[in-house]
């Protein structure tokens, strides 16, 4: 239960003393109404964000038409990019709510070096375009023979997601490691970080920058584009696959973004 798996234990209900089994009946039942409470949550976040879209797009259309009459003037582009910007949250918003109801995700077998493969090609094509240097450390030997059981495209955007972070944030420098470490419950695990040499963030910022629609100092950050969900989806991506991302002080000055992720056990 407190890993969030609401499952119905009839074993509770059916086994042991009575006491115990009225206990049992008791949290099951605890259970149920959590499960309900919380899809629920989930339906109304994302029947919300699907309802805000029509209003949207009817504002996305009049100022098209406003600005056929006045011509490029500076306020319709304000309003223009303000849409753009509801747009994009409601978008991940939804993406937020699709990934929040787990039983939904497909998961399979895959080689990890397929995590970066693509990733890194157009993290590269990106840095060359806006003269950051960007350096990369793959120290797997074979990684074509660890594997991760999860889902590989939602995975590959959290990775893209920190890794463009790193592009938006940077002065002109980005690191990427990419190599194997156990975590705390002594699991082998593919660890990708991605350090940049930006203004980083006080220590006290490291948590918050996951949680949805954080961004830090807005004024600074309005330029750069963005909602602030960004953290949040890699957040859920990440420990729906019992991994765990955190963000620290960089080497290189800025920040530093780490996700680990449980390889696949043979048995
Ligand atoms: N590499 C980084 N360096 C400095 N700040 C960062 C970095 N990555 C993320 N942040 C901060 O965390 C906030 C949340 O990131 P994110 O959820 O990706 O939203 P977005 O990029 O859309 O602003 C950003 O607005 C930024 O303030
Ligand atoms: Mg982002």
């Amino acid at each position: 239960v407190a890993l969030g798996n609401f499952k119905v234990d009839n074993e509770l209900a059916n086994h042991g003393p009575s006491e115990l089994r009225e206990v049992g009946q008791s949290f099951n039942k605890m259970s149920i109404a959590i499960d309900n409470l919380i899809s629920n949550q989930h339906n109304l976040l994302s029947s919300i964000s699907h309802e805000l879209k029509t209003p949207l797009t009817r504002l996305q259309l009049s100022t098209a038409l406003v600005r056929h009459q006045t011509g490029d003037i500076e306020p319709v582009k304000r309003i223009e990019k303000e849409i753009q910007r509801m747009d994009k949250m409601i978008s991940e918003l939804l993406l937020i709510s699709r990934q929040q109801m787990h039983s939904q995700m497909e998961h399979n077998l895959f080689p990890i070096n397929q995590l970066w493969d693509d990733v890194i090609k157009d993290a590269l094509f990106e840095a060359e375009q806006r003269k950051i240097t960007c350096d990369v450390n793959i120290s797997i030997l074979h990684p074509e023979k660890h594997m991760i059981y999860g889902n590989l495209s939602l995975l590959t955007s959290a990775i893209e997601n920190i890794i463009r972070n790193a592009l938006k944030y940077t002065k002109d420098r980005i690191f990427l490691t990419i190599d194997l470490h156990k975590n705390e419950q002594d699991d082998n695990c593919l660890q990708i970080r991605v350090d940049d040499n930006g203004l980083g963030l006080p220590p006290e910022e490291f948590d918050k920058i996951f949680k949805p629609f954080y961004r830090v100092d807005e004024t600074r950050t309005r330029a750069t584009g963005g909602t602030g969900l960004g953290l949040t989806i890699v957040y859920n991506v990440v420990n729906e696959h019992n991994g765990k991302v955190w963000a620290e002080s960089s080497n290189l000055g800025g920040l530093a973004v780490t996700i680990q992720l449980p390889l696949w056990k043979q048995h």
